[in-house]
């Protein structure tokens, strides 16, 4: 009876897919509990890179059942196009190893036009979404005029489509956006109607009693606790509860399931992140050109859903602490260590300044860090080449001394370090 939960520590984009697959191969189950396709999660497999953006990766692994949670909100078209790019690359996809939960709300294309339309009238203070829609489908959960992918299964989904086309048309209307034809919407989502209906599941009991039978189940969170819209940089953050308690409302899981749970962090060796936002050990320049790579390469520090250059800087460890109160995390994985490898010094962030006065702990949460300077520690860095290494003991000194300052400073075990790219491409820690 275990749960594990995979949660990133910082702003997304921490490597959680490769984590998930590696974990998936020992999981009965492996359920995202929240967020869209504003998520890109990849795994490479051999020459195969998986870009996922709805379905665990767990589903690569050939045993676990993937689950689809009632926290998501889905885009149908996304997700048979995710469908169609697994089988191609010969995954079984059907309804004995994917479930939707009846509960996750469906994300329509109105959404995706009002989610463009709202962040460019928000002008310089735009939040840079990743304009899949995710923002405004949530807000239509919350005002309870969503729909919800049990609607597929109802004959009223016709009118329900087109009463909310007709809703969300009126918003665009007011902000100069170009409304859509509901029929069009109508007769699309009668496809998917068709499609998607047999994997449509009350996943919460599923999952609930898998769990009391000594199942196990590994829940995948999607982007990172520092866009979480509770206790995230609000308000550039996503749309739903991220962090590790998601898990129960996003699943439908009762606190039974709490006992015991592994709560996974990953992290990244530096730090990234898309879009607006503060960002306190942020770099620029040449140092950050190295940091990010150039884009030739598929790891290199661009979006996986936007393609967009992401900002990056040094590991902020008053933040991690943050997130590991936060998500109540039990350990650590530290990804693109490999990154890292010909830096002459490495910075980590030990503390911030403000005036006179230093801060270890967040003030009044991640929102207000303006102002707050980075304290840091300098690590001596390394120049060999960490891809071919599979051993602790092999990794230079310097590489495990990071590792070490990381896990004193957060006070969690480090459980493994990924050195490259591939699945494969792992040092579990001792
Ligand atoms: P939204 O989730 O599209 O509404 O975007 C809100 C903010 O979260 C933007 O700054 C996005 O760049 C960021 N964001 C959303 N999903 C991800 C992700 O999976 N990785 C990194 N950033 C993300």
């Amino acid at each position: 009876m275990t749960l594990q939960i995979i949660v990133g520590a910082q702003w997304g984009d921490e490597g959680k897919g490769r984590i998930v697959d590696w974990f998936a191969a020992s999981s009965d189950y492996v359920a995202r509990y929240n967020g869209g396709d504003n998520a890109g999660h990849s795994v490479t497999v051999g020459k195969n890179l998986f870009k996922l953006h709805l379905i665990p990766s767990g589903i690569i692994q050939k045993n676990a059942i993937a689950i689809l949670g009632n926290g998501m909100v889905i885009n149908p078209a996304s997700l048979l196009e995710e469908m169609e790019m697994l089988r191609a690359h010969g995954i079984i996809v059907n309804p004995s190893r994917l479930r939707i939960s009846y509960g996750a709300h469906v994300i329509l294309p109105s959404h995706q036009a009002l989610d463009k339309a709202l962040d460019t009238a928000r002008g310089k203070d735009n939040i840079g979404t990743t304009g899949k829609g995710i923002g405004p489908a949530y807000t239509d959960k919350a005002v309870r005029r969503g729909i919800r992918m049990i609607d597929l299964l109802s004959p009223d989904l016709p009118t329900k489509l087109g009463s909310l086309t007709n809703q969300i048309n009126d918003q665009l209307i007011q902000l100069h956006a170009e409304p859509l034809d509901p029929e069009k919407v109508i007769s699309k989502f009668l496809e998917y109607q068709a499609i998607l209906s047999p994997y449509i599941a009350d996943t919460s009991l599923e999952l609930s009693k898998a769990f009391n039978d000594g199942k196990s189940i590994l829940a995948e969170g999607a982007q990172g606790t520092l866009l979480d819209i509770d206790h995230g940089t609000y308000p550039f953050v996503t749309s739903s509860n991220v962090t590790a308690t998601g898990v129960f409302p996003g699943l439908g899981l009762g606190l039974n399931a709490a006992q015991n749970a592994i709560v996974t962090g990953v992290c990244k060796s530096f730090q990234t992140r898309v879009g607006s936002g503060p960002f306190p050990t942020e770099v620029f320049g040449a140092e950050a050109e190295r940091l990010r790579g150039t884009g030739a390469n598929p790891w290199d520090e661009f979006g996986t859903t936007t393609g967009r250059a992401r900002r990056v800087g040094w590991l902020d460890g008053v933040l991690l602490n943050y997130s590991a109160r936060i998500n109540g995390l039990t350990e650590l994985i530290i990804t693109k260590m490999d990154i890292l490898t010909g830096l002459e010094k490495i910075n980590y962030c030990l503390a911030y300044k403000k005036g006179a006065t230093q801060f270890t702990d967040l003030v009044n949460g991640p929102s207000d860090l303006n102002g707050y300077e980075p304290i840091y520690d300098q690590l001596v860095g390394w120049d060999q080449d960490l891809g071919s290494i599979r051993k602790w003991a092999e990794l230079p000194k310097a590489a495990q001394d990071y590792v070490r300052a990381i896990s004193d400073h957060t006070r969690l075990p480090v459980k493994m370090v990924c050195v490259g790219p591939e699945r494969d491409q792992v040092v579990l820690v001792n």
